[in-house]
């Protein structure tokens, strides 16, 4: 009797997990048991960091602490500089990806699969990430990477190390925000990858690695500069029906709506929502969110019945635009966040492992008989 084929594996539980909880049909999301909404408005990405790979809130000493952590282990040596800089005409995110392959040159640890040390290491990461993306796009422009600044917190040293100047405390927030919206989700596609990465207890580098190409796909991270390009190429907020609709109407799919899981609206989005409104209405361009307000609200408001709302990256890439980050640098931002979430899982995979391996039902010809090459 043929086996049930679960393509894409959808639906189906590969083990159980205390890193995040995600009820689908709500529409609901929890970090380590804290609602996300909690997280969003009353938290740092730093806090998250700590939470996600501690498993509880720091009290204000340990997050201090942690936050010294954070920053001393920001720099990049200059051989991993060096190698941005023969890779600069790269995409940003396989500069990230090899970035952090060269990293696991210069990791004491690189070897250790200890869950303490990938907590250890997944930190050192997720501190060196930023400093990787915004040396890439200086190197990029032909200009000097920046060094970190230990003044700024991670999402204001990141702006800062990207453009050369401090940001303003309100652009700072809203990429912290950013981070912590997308520092960790559960079974997606890039935590996957890193999973499996981990079961064959290879090490936590290759399973960034691993996570950092599977995410770059548009079907996964890439989604925000997708959804960016289709605003711009709506242009006005009365041009967005007709253009969805020639779309859908080919089979098309809008970016930035629909889910795996999320069967209602993702808990993330309206955090994004309500900041792209407001930094469009503050600079004077409110024209954007009016377009993406108009494909949610008037377009895609039909296809709620299916189960199809608005997901993470809906709204993202406005902010980004708005905040004149390059489009292509949209997917490294959801980078950055991720790795916090990418150690997380395989931490957890490490702690208990069995090796992945799912089977494919064979559909091919059987036993054939081998015929020499001269009677073929
Ligand atoms: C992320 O998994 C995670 O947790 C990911 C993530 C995370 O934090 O890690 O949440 C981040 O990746 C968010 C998703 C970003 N991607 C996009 O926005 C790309 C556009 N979305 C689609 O490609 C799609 O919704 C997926 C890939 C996200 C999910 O696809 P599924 O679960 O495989 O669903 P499906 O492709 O089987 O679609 C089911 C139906 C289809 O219609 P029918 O063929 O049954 O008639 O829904 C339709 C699809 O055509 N559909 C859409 C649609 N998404 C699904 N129709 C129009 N527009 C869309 N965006």
């Amino acid at each position: 009797m043929a086996p049930e084929i679960m393509k894409g594996l959808k639906d189906v539980y590969l083990d159980t997990t205390e890193s995040s909880f995600i009820d689908g049909q709500e529409g609901k999301l929890l970090y380590r048991g804290y609602n996300i909404h909690d997280l969003a408005e009353k938290s740092t990405f730093e806090e998250v960091i700590y939470l996600l790979l501690y498993g509880n809130l720091p009290s204000k000493e340990q997050l201090a602490e942690f936050d010294v952590h954070l920053k001393a282990n920001r720099r990049i040596p200059d051989e991993v500089i060096q190698v941005l800089e023969l890779v600069k005409n790269s995409h940003p995110m396989d500069a990230l990806r090899t970035g952090i392959s060269a990293m696991s040159a210069f990791d004491p640890e690189v070897t250790d699969n200890s869950v303490d040390a990938t907590i250890r290491k997944g930190i050192r990461l997720t501190a060196m990430g930023p400093t990787i993306v915004a040396a890439h796009h200086r190197l990029r422009q032909g200009l000097e990477p920046v060094a970190p600044n230990p003044d700024l917190n991670h999402a204001g040293n990141f702006l800062y190390m990207l453009f050369g100047e401090v940001p303003d405390q309100e652009t700072t927030n809203l990429l912290d925000v950013d981070f912590i919206l997308h520092a960790e989700h559960g079974a997606n596609a890039s935590a996957f990858g890193a999973r499996v990465a981990a079961s064959t207890i290879s090490d936590l580098h290759s399973a960034v690695v691993t996570g950092v190409g599977v995410l770059k796909g548009p079907a996964h991270g890439g989604a925000a500069e997708e959804v960016m390009k289709m605003a711009l190429e709506i242009g006005q907020p009365e041009n967005a029906e007709e253009y969805c609709r020639n779309i859908l109407d080919n089979g098309g799919r809008i970016m930035g709506f629909g889910h795996r899981v999320y069967k209602a609206e993702d808990p993330r989005a309206r955090h994004l929502r309500d900041r792209s409104r407001a930094l469009g209405e503050k600079l004077g361009e409110p024209r954007w969110f009016q377009i993406l307000n108009y494909v949610e609200e008037e377009v895609m408001v039909r296809y709620r019945s299916r189960g199809i709302f608005v997901n993470v990256d809906f709204f993202a890439g406005s902010i980004y635009y708005l905040l004149d980050i390059p489009d292509d640098l949209f997917i490294s931002i959801f980078a950055l966040g991720r790795i916090p979430g990418w150690t997380l899982q395989c931490a957890e995979q490490y702690d208990d492992n069995i090796l992945i391996r799912p089977l494919l039902e064979y559909s091919g010809e059987m036993d054939l008989e081998y015929v020499p090459i001269e009677q073929r």
